[in-house]
């Protein structure tokens, strides 16, 4: 699929593996997640560009490469992209985060906007997105509505799981912006689940089933 990355490193597949399972603990779940948010962090920064800047070692003076820009912006979806935030932010500390608060109306499975605090400046950054599941593509569409709203410009997305409709539905929205993702499942369930899935990654991350 045009604008698809599908990260299929052999380690995230075992991983994301675990993490189906009904039966893997929260803890577990958790744990995997951050591990597999390592993971894909580097492959969705893979080709950032690198800037010389002189520095010292205890040798020699060197000029030696480093990120360059402005910080990068993680938008983390509330509540469960908060799991692949915490792995991000350990391979990349320094960065900045937005978080979008939207929620999905069980009964209309439109989203429904809660909260909304970003960083200044968004449009001289490059802001990944994140949340663990592109199932119908509302609720990604709609944050990414509101930070081009607020001037972004540069942006990539980066889940775990996506189902192919929500893939077409959000790469028609936002021809735009790259999906990185681990797999592409079957298809939605009625009730807008990824079959076969993992259940509903909140609930499974926090234990509030
Ligand atoms: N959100 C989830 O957490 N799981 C799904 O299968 C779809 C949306």
């Amino acid at each position: 699929m045009r604008g698809v990355t599908v990260v299929d490193h052999p380690l995230i597949q075992h991983k994301l593996t675990i993490m189906r399972d009904k039966d893997t603990s929260i803890a577990s779940f958790r744990r995997l997640l951050r591990e597999i948010a390592h993971l894909m962090c580097y492959e969705v920064t893979r080709d950032l560009e690198l800037e010389m800047i002189p520095i010292e070692t205890p040798m020699v003076k060197m000029d030696a490469p480093t990120i360059k820009g402005k910080k990068l912006v993680f938008a983390s979806i509330l509540r469960a992209g908060n799991g692949l935030l915490d792995g991000m932010l350990d391979l990349v500390p320094a960065a900045r985060v937005a978080h979008i608060g939207i929620y999905r109306d069980h009964e209309t499975l439109q989203p429904v906007e809660y909260y909304y605090k970003a960083p200044s400046e968004l449009e001289n950054r490059l802001i990944i997105v994140v949340d663990p599941m592109l199932a119908t593509g509302n609720s990604s569409i709609a944050a990414i509505d509101k930070l081009k709203e607020r001037g972004a410009n540069n942006i990539r997305f980066l889940c775990l799981l996506a189902a192919p409709e929500g893939i077409e539905k959000f790469s028609a929205a936002h021809p735009d912006v790259p999906i990185f993702t681990a797999a592409i499942d079957s298809h939605l369930n009625e009730k807008g689940y990824i079959i076969p899935g993992l259940g509903d990654a909140g609930d499974r991350m926090y234990g509030t089933k």
